[in-house]
């Protein structure tokens, strides 16, 4: 422990100067106040890293572009989860090619999950010569010490060392508007085997909840009204602080702040998720009554061969008990589709309860080969364009679901955060209810950031539509 906040300190220090560095170096590199296009793929977890990233460059005398032809420096914060993830960075990066010809003092930095692992940084070394900067998900805070070793030395900049230590007193640049993301921890100890995602982020390091509730007051103070605490597996929060607090106890910590504004979370692991979680949602002020609950497959023998230390039985309690505390509650989930070895009977147990626990939303995927993970040795004799079939019918039935449930929503009277203009255009406004559900109304931008009874009207393929209540 001593140890951790020691190098910790040690870290910010550095940073201090380097930053400092780093400002003089921009300045004479390129003679002009330069601009940064910053982009992050993957999940809200690699978001609010890159908001971060993005603090430390306005900290170095950066301005933002959302248009890549006029960034002096382009960085891409990317994504390992699957496959097609990582195509899309590999095509976004080869798109670069002619910018960096076009303007040779143009920095192209590449980090974040893909980055972390070596044999990605070993090919973007031989094949992509013109990027400049790659370091993985360990080292954000360091994007001072990289820069300024490019600009001083000319040399590209290789680090993949493992991720370590949550590190504190990073600022965030966040987008102006009404919802803010609020990491609670890093990394993942769940080695499910399909997903890459402990490889490339490390053990669970969780934030003391004195530093997570300053930056909570600090977002409320700032006009945020809706705060997503992040982490890979929030249900296990807490491991290894030395203020014991697990995460019940911070939502309840955090629920305590006053103020207009609501609270949600994810991911929450079925594993961890208990029955105290359950009551203090239920008995919160803040905390939304949704609850994003990963199942990944609805076959005992599946979720066992993903090692995810749940049975389908243990879930529906879960499940039953929230509805019996909360009959408003709404469940999200994520499937995966064509695990190593799963059989068309195993693939129907997942549809069976789709319908059974009937989700607001679903996220699904069909499974991805990560080498180095342990499913990736697994024998997969399904051909893909089985897998693809199945995936329709997921689709489909889950489509069926959503369709009912949103007949069931109409003249009920819900309580919406507008966050943005609709995208019915103009003169309409869209936000979410309570339950995670987008609903577009007519109204006035300047209702932008207020929670308002809205009544619901009918249904459209994105969203419910309704009016707001005076
Ligand atoms: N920590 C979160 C989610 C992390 S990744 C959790 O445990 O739920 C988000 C989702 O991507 C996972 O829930 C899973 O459904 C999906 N996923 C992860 N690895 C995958 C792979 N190799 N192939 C397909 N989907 C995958
Ligand atoms: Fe991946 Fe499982 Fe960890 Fe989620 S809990 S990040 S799916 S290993
Ligand atoms: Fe992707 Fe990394 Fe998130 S692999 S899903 S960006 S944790």
């Amino acid at each position: 422990m001593i140890i951790n906040s020691l190098t910790q300190q040690l870290d910010e220090e550095m940073d201090q100067l380097s930053l400092q560095r780093a400002s003089v170096l921009v300045a004479s590199h390129y003679g002009h106040p330069p601009l940064a296009f910053v982009h992050s793929f993957g999940c809200q977890q690699n978001v609010s890293d890159g908001e971060r990233l993005k603090g430390l460059l306005a900290e170095m005398g950066f301005g933002f572009t959302d248009e890549q032809e006029r960034a002096d420096l382009i960085l891409f914060n990317t994504c390992a989860v699957r496959e097609s993830a990582e195509d899309r960075v590999f095509g976004n990066v080869g798109a670069l090619k002619n910018l960096k010809r076009a303007d040779p003092d143009r920095i192209i930095v590449l980090c974040g999950c893909m980055m972390q692992q070596p044999q990605v940084a070993e090919r973007i070394k031989k094949s992509f010569p013109y990027v400049d900067i790659v370091f993985g998900t360990g080292a954000i805070h360091r994007l001072p010490v990289f820069l300024a070793q490019r600009l001083e030395s000319r040399k590209r900049v290789f680090w993949n060392q493992p991720a370590q230590n949550v590190v504190e007193g990073i600022p965030a640049v966040r987008d102006e508007g009404v919802k803010a993301w609020l990491t609670i921890m890093q990394g993942c100890n769940n080695f499910c085997t399909y997903c890459i995602v402990p490889h490339v982020r490390g053990r669970e390091v969780s934030r003391t909840p004195d530093r997570i509730e300053a930056e909570a007051r600090e977002l409320i103070g700032l006009g945020y009204r809706e705060i997503t605490l992040l982490g890979q597996n929030v249900n296990s929060y807490g491991k290894g602080l030395e203020e014991p607090c697990d995460f019940p106890a911070l939502l309840r910590r955090l629920d305590g702040i006053d103020g207009e504004y609501r609270l949600r979370f994810m991911t929450s692991h079925p594993r961890d998720c208990t029955r105290e979680l359950i009551d203090t949602i239920a008995g919160s002020r803040h905390v939304c009554h949704h609850i994003h609950l990963p199942v990944q497959s609805g076959s005992d023998r599946v979720v066992k061969a993903m090692n995810r230390h749940y049975d389908i039985a243990h879930y529906l309690e879960l499940i039953a008990y929230a509805r019996q505390r909360m009959p408003d509650v709404t469940f999200s989930s994520d499937i995966i589709v064509g695990f190593p070895g799963e059989t068309r009977e195993e693939f129907l147990e997942t549809l069976a309860l789709i319908r059974k626990v009937r989700y607001n939303a679903l996220f699904t995927f069909i499974y991805s080969r990560r080498s180095g993970t342990p499913a990736a040795t697994m024998p997969d004799p399904v051909p893909a364009a089985e897998k693809s079939v199945w995936f329709r019918e997921l689709l489909e039935v889950q489509q069926q679901i959503c369709t009912e449930l949103n007949e069931e929503m109409v003249g009920t009277v819900q309580r919406v955060l507008f966050d943005s203009v609709g995208k019915s255009g103009d003169g309409f406004l869209a936000g979410r209810t309570e339950g995670n559900i987008i609903v577009e109304a007519p109204g006035d931008r300047s209702l932008i950031g207020k929670f308002l009874p809205v009544r619901i009207t009918r249904a459209m393929n994105w969203a419910m539509v309704g009016t707001i209540q005076q």
